[in-house]
């Protein structure tokens, strides 16, 4: 039986103190580098809205370059991303009033009827760095006066040839095929990395047409048997991550329960192995099928949102591989995977929601065996974060 915080009561310290830090971080963990948009859903010219750990963000494109502005204008504090109002290249101009904001830096450069007004360059609103690469873009995103790490330190490390004979690509390399979707789930982004990362969750995936059609061996549940099957990757001013070791042995694959009498069905095996990285991204290598891995963001709107990002990587190398990539991608890897089987993920994440935020379960929660490599991560999270986010302040004087 599993034996909680309350039941130990005085006589030993609470689990939850050895990741309190963690239980904090309800607006998502601050200064690390969240995704933001696909690159084609900001054509240039264009302004798009977007809320990362609470912070309002005006992405613009502007010659090529992404830009990312606070999104209150300083003067009546609308949402500048409600309608994109751009003249130049170089300025961000509010469609209200004409508050004209450069790009570079934020600072207030004109106002479209009040050319001469005495506020002009006095004000400013807040940038954010961004990086774009592979379809997508990133937002360093925290305190101002933050010096942005590496993107590199916040993604998934490169999987060298001797831990896997097999390597899937990275995503920030060249002749990579890079795709997905993402869409906002209703709880808060803690439940959403725990519910991905979580190796006692299978069964909910146990009849998924994506399963049953490939008729794959997928377990139960992954009991680790050993605290060797977690391992912690700390690279030095690089990423810090938690991966479950399915290459040791050291797991138990539950492949049925004798008191219910259900098994599992499928018979062929299938490789593949998941590590979670700070601020919040799995990594799934060869899923969904060999030779391709699975990223997903579970990055903070909110205190009850999160917005969930599934992308699928895959090495091309030629225009052939690419369009047959791109061809199991829309026919399979989508539908059946981003869709319908993680469709299951964002249905679990979301039942939890009012247990965790109405009902104090990260007090009452009565954790398994299953559970020491969710346990695991609180305390990566707690350990590597850089910062537990609160809401912006917004706009400041310059
Ligand atoms: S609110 Fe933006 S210019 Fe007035
Ligand atoms: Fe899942």
């Amino acid at each position: 039986m599993a034996v909680s915080a309350r039941q130990v009561g005085s006589k030993s310290l609470s689990p939850t103190r050895e990741y309190e830090p963690y239980l904090e971080a309800v607006w998502g963990l601050k200064n690390h580098w969240y995704p933001a948009a696909f690159s084609h859903e900001l054509p240039d010219r264009q302004v798009k809205g977007v809320m990362i750990a609470g912070h309002e963000i005006a992405l613009r494109r502007a010659k090529g370059k992404v830009y990312a502005l606070a999104d209150r204008c300083a003067h009546r504090g609308v949402r500048m991303s409600k309608k994109s109002m751009c003249f130049t290249d170089e300025h961000l101009t509010c469609w209200y009033h004409g508050f004209t904001y450069g790009l570079d830096d934020g600072v207030l450069k004109t106002i479209l009827a009040s050319p001469d007004d005495a506020q002009i360059g006095k004000i400013k609103i807040r940038t954010y760095p961004t990086f774009e690469k592979n379809g997508m873009i990133w937002v360093f995103v925290g305190d101002e006066d933050y010096k942005p790490a590496p993107i590199e330190a916040d993604l998934p490390m490169r999987i060298t040839s001797e831990r896997d004979p097999n390597p899937i690509a990275y995503l920030l390399d060249d002749h990579t095929f890079v795709r997905g979707i993402h869409q906002t789930g209703n709880s808060n982004w803690r439940l959403a990395v725990e519910n991905a990362f979580d190796p006692g969750h299978i069964l909910i995936h146990y009849d998924n047409p994506l399963i049953v059609a490939t008729d794959r061996k997928l377990a139960l549940g992954w009991q680790p048997t050993a605290p060797e099957a977690i391992e912690v990757i700390d690279v030095p001013d690089g990423p810090k991550g938690i991966m479950n070791r399915y290459d040791t042995g050291l797991y138990n694959y539950i492949m049925e329960n004798q008191v219910t009498g259900m098994k599992v069905y499928g018979k062929q095996d299938h490789y593949l192995r998941t590590s979670m990285w700070v601020p919040g991204v799995i990594l799934v290598e060869h899923w969904p099928i060999t030779h391709f891995a699975q990223y997903e963001w579970f990055v903070p709107v909110d205190d009850t949102h999160h917005e969930y990002w599934e992308v699928i990587v895959g090495r091309c190398n030629t225009e052939e591989e690419y369009r047959e990539a791109e061809f199991k991608y829309i026919n399979f890897f989508e539908p059946l995977g981003l869709r319908d089987f993680n469709g299951n993920d964002l249905f679990a994440r979301e039942a939890m929601q009012d247990f965790y935020a109405e009902m104090d379960g990260w007090n009452r929660e009565e954790l398994c065996k299953l559970d020491s490599v969710v346990v695991g991560w609180r305390k990566l999270a707690t350990r590597y974060n850089r910062g537990i986010q609160e809401p912006p302040t917004g706009a400041r004087r310059a």
